[in-house]
């Protein structure tokens, strides 16, 4: 097969302004080629056609030390049908309550308060409010979801999140007590706006909660696959601080969590606000460990290279050896590493999802069939890799009746392991 045109090396600069500090004079960390849209599941109606591709490249801003991927595609190309419903993931809606409880309790809310998520998806986490007797309001650009989540008696804004929402609201007195706004900031164009927002609709004692994948486990565990391009922004708390400062939010504090093969969350408040010292450690274990600087994010590249060369030499003994292999959970990220590794159905079988809206669908571009978990115990391939590798430990126990009778998953990330 052939290989996708790659961009430029490594370390070499790029004459494109960053997009949140506006400095020019980016360097290159690494660039995956031509991808399709990771979230952009094919119909069956649609495999006729063949998908539109775009560059995929990462680079680093020695300005604001923010990284960034350089091509940007529309908004609205990206998120009007959002396939990802956050209730199909135990963890994430235990994650929710966990963290709803604790809110209520420290920040002492009650009936009288507002409770407002960007990026709300299907109420996962509101609903948590709603059984404290919180009020609660989302706000989510995808229809589809938004859908689920009025159904469940939270209503739900079907618009983008800005200033110009936060304006709204704030003018008709719904400025929040308590903001979440989780694994969304990577993917705003203007982050600036959109901070900034969060400053304007948050109340005086007001606090937002924000969770983002954290730019050391990417680079790290080699998590290769979580650079695509509804992904334009890998956080370090450095960065973060930067960007909030400007917009008019502190953080307050800040800690690093496991979801979504780890992840920043920080607390925020409107104004200018003396930081916990869980903020001041962590930046200087960022400083220390060098995240700051380009030299940190520069031999990324080869070991992604590396980690291509044994999934997919593994891969290939195995089906030397007459195995059937099928991989589990169509997320966007088992799009890029499928892509990426040209991995399509001469090797993967299927993919399993417990997501009725994915199921009979195609993942783009490698064009494998979408089918239901039940498929891998009627089927019994030999092995499973496992695409939705940051809910591990949830497929495994999950599935373990597939793996008493002898199925074996195959783990893919930081390197490739049989789990037994
Ligand atoms: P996820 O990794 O959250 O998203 P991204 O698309 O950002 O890479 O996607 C996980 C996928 O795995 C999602 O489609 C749901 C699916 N899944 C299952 O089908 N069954 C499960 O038990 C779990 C945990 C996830
Ligand atoms: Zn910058």
């Amino acid at each position: 097969m052939n290989e996708p045109p790659r961009g430029r090396q490594p370390g070499t600069a790029n004459q494109r302004a960053c997009l949140v500090c506006g400095r020019s004079g980016l360097t290159e960390i690494i660039s995956l080629g031509r991808m399709p849209l990771a979230n952009a599941l094919v119909t069956e109606r649609n495999l006729t056609e063949q998908e539109k591709t775009f560059p995929l490249d990462l680079a680093f801003c020695s300005h604001c030390t923010l990284v960034q991927i350089t091509e940007s595609v529309p908004p609205e190309d990206l998120f009007m049908e959002y396939p990802y419903f956050s209730s199909y993931s135990e963890t994430m809606v235990r994650e929710a309550e966990t963290l709803v409880a604790r809110m209520v309790e420290q920040q002492e809310l009650g009936s009288r308060s507002l409770a407002l998520e960007v990026a709300s998806n299907d109420g996962y986490l509101l609903q948590h409010y709603v059984g404290h007797g919180v009020k609660v309001l989302g706000i989510d650009p995808a229809a589809n979801v938004a859908q689920v989540a009025v159904k469940k008696g939270i209503p739900t804004i079907v618009r983008f999140f800005g200033p110009d929402v936060a304006a709204e609201l704030r003018a008709e007195g719904r400025q929040a007590d308590i903001l979440h706004a989780n694994n969304v900031l990577a993917h705003v164009p203007d982050v600036n706006g959109f901070v900034a927002g969060i400053a304007t609709v948050l109340k005086e004692n007001g606090i937002a909660v924000i969770e983002t994948p954290y730019v050391k486990n990417l680079v790290d565990g080699v998590q290769f696959d979580t650079i695509y391009h509804e992904h334009r922004f890998y956080y370090s708390l450095s960065a973060l601080t930067k960007l909030f400062e400007r917009n008019g939010l502190a953080i307050v504090d800040a800690e690093t969590i496991p979801i979504h093969g780890g992840s920043l969350r920080v607390f925020a408040a409107a104004g200018s606000i003396e930081p916990r010292r869980s903020v001041r450690d962590l930046l200087s274990r960022e400083r220390d460990e060098g995240l700051q600087s380009a030299s940190y994010y520069l031999d990324f590249a080869l070991r992604v290279e590396l980690l291509k060369d044994q999934l997919t030499s593994l891969l290939a003994d195995l089906k030397g050896e007459g195995k059937r292999i099928a991989a589990y959970g169509a997320a966007a990220k088992g799009s890029v590493l499928l892509n990426f590794m040209h991995l399509g159905t001469e090797t993967i079988d299927y993919v399993v999802d417990h997501t009725p809206y994915k199921q009979g669908r195609y993942m783009p571009g490698v064009r494998i069939p979408i089918v239901p978990p039940t498929k891998l115990l009627e089927d019994m391939p030999d092995y499973v890799l496992v695409l939705a590798w940051n809910f591990v430990d949830e497929i495994l126990a999950k599935e373990s009746e597939y793996r008493d009778r002898g199925g074996r998953f195959i783990i893919p990330l930081p390197e490739p392991v049989v789990a037994r």
